[in-house]
């Protein structure tokens, strides 16, 4: 067993890769949970001595560090109000709705500040217990903005890099937060912060100059020097997230996968198309916009529900947050009258399931449909649509693709559409339904060129690469991104 400062890579998240789970009448135990990230990281994990600092999505649940397949787990403990206020409330109440501009208003509330604070506080402190001298610390997403300067004040010694998983939005809306310089400032503490898109780095290095007056030339900031250090030039830059790609592949490949995918269409009474969507039930997603123009285009008789149906997947999130209360009405409400306008006794319009699923039933799914409509108004990356492209190893189904999703920048033989001009995306789903399969084909072969190529584990390996050529003066960034080897980069970080 490892003890303190005795880790060289360490991964701080809001939420740990693994799950609890409590069954009905047994002993309690974790779950891995198969995210992309987890996947990317764990060779890095195994290979470097790796730790994973997160809360593990309960209140109040203390326990002991432990190993879960090669990663050291170490629990932040949350309290009910350090998720009211951190979590439910300035993470996904303020500076959710805030970097996704504003679909929903957000609210400032300075007890959720301060709350942010001092959590964030908590996970620095947990990183800098036990980070080795000269260790990488990767810290991920939103919720966690003020970790990377409170470990620089902490620990100089540390390689720091910060990964935001969501846009980072333009500075005219950005700069209602009442502590933006702050956040801003947070983020400088790392060595390399790493956004989806181009646009969102641009947005960042902007806000940073009209805050702060840092020099900034893309893709790198001037910081000057805190008590004691040397001024560091940071890097700001995109670096497009993926998934495990191969893995999707290979499951879709699998004959009892494929059986799932037929029985699938059978349980909707074989329908000449099957589209699909699949979002956490999120305001973001563009849920009832979708809904909007597949009921109009039952309305008008252009589709039948004999020919059509839609399975809508929306899994379940921040349920006590009140905008996500009012969107799961306003969403089963249209579903209802939907399914009650158009539905007839053998065909339903809409198959609605708030439920998350395995992977496995979700790549069943994802063979089963001939049309993935991913019309979010404001998405960082959307992984899902990468998802699709990922599964359909037979080259076929269309990908209609809001072009507000990080994903859109890369996935340009999509169907790519405005979400909000409803007309056009009825025309786009028309339009998809028409597909000839040689322009399916011809479109889904280079999608999927692009997928399988640009996958998570060369992310991941593009950022610790950047990480390894930054944090002081005199090393600017020569922008070539060499992948190295994965296993051997947090080595050759910490003996530049
Ligand atoms: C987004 C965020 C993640 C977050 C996830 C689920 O993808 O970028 O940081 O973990 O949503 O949301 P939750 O609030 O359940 O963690």
């Amino acid at each position: 067993m490892k003890t303190e400062k005795d880790y060289d890579f360490v991964v701080v998240s809001n939420r740990l890769p693994v799950d609890r789970v409590v069954p009905a009448n047994g002993e309690a135990f974790w779950k891995h949970s198969p995210g992309g990230l987890v996947t990317a990281l764990e060779p890095v994990m195994r290979a470097s001595a790796g730790a994973w600092i997160g809360w593990a999505g309960q209140p109040d649940l203390e326990f002991e560090p432990f190993y879960s397949d090669g990663i050291q787990i170490v629990p932040v403990p949350l309290s009910a109000s350090d998720i009211e206020n951190y979590y439910e409330g300035f993470s996904n109440d303020s500076i959710w709705p805030l970097y996704h501009d504003v679909i929903a208003s957000p609210s400032y509330h300075r007890e959720w500040w301060e709350s942010y604070v001092a959590v964030n506080q908590r996970f620095a402190n947990a990183a800098v217990e036990i980070a080795a001298q000269g260790a990488v610390v990767w810290v991920q997403d939103y919720q966690l903005q003020l970790v990377p300067r409170m470990l620089r004040l902490a620990r100089p010694d540390l390689t720091i890099g910060f990964f935001n998983h969501i846009p980072f939005p333009p500075y005219g809306i950005y700069s209602q937060l009442p502590w933006r310089t702050q956040i801003v400032e947070g983020l400088l503490g790392a060595d390399v912060v790493g956004f989806q898109r181009v646009a969102d780095a641009s947005n960042f290095s902007r806000a940073v100059r009209r805050l702060t007056g840092y020099v900034t030339k893309y893709p790198n900031i001037e910081v000057p020097a805190y008590d004691g250090g040397a001024p560091r030039r940071v890097l700001a830059k995109a670096f497009p997230i993926s998934i495990d790609s191969q893995s999707f592949e290979e499951l879709a490949r699998r004959p009892e996968i494929q059986a799932r995918a037929r029985e699938i269409r059978d349980g909707l009474g074989n329908p000449k198309t099957v589209m699909l969507g699949v979002d956490r039930l999120d305001y973001t997603k563009g849920i009832g916009h979708r809904l909007k123009a597949f009921g109009e285009l039952l309305e008008e008789g252009r589709l039948t529900v004999e020919d059509v149906t839609l399975v809508q997947v929306a899994s379940p999130s921040r349920e006590r947050v009140q905008a996500y209360m009012q969107l799961r009405d306003e969403i089963e409400l249209t579903v209802g009258r939907i399914n009650g306008d158009f539905g007839t006794m053998s065909h339903t319009a809409i198959s609605y399931h708030h439920h998350g699923y395995p992977r496995e039933e979700m790549v069943a799914l994802y063979l089963a449909s001939d049309i993935m409509l991913v019309t979010a108004l404001r998405d960082g990356m959307n992984l899902v649509a990468k998802e699709y492209v990922a599964s359909r190893f037979d080259n076929d189904g269309v990908l209609i693709l809001s072009e507000f999703t990080g994903a859109s920048d890369e996935l340009r033989r999509s169907l790519r559409i405005n979400p909000h001009d409803i007309d056009g995306l009825k025309d786009a789903i028309v339009q998809a339904i028409d597909m000839p399969r040689v322009e399916r084909q011809r479109r889904m072969r280079a999608m999927r060129n692009l997928v399988l190529r640009n996958n998570v584990d060369r992310w991941s390996a593009g950022f610790l690469d950047a990480l390894r050529g930054v944090g002081q003066l005199g090393q600017p960034d020569d922008d070539d991104d060499p992948l190295g080897d994965l296993e051997w980069t947090v080595e050759r970080i910490r003996h530049r």
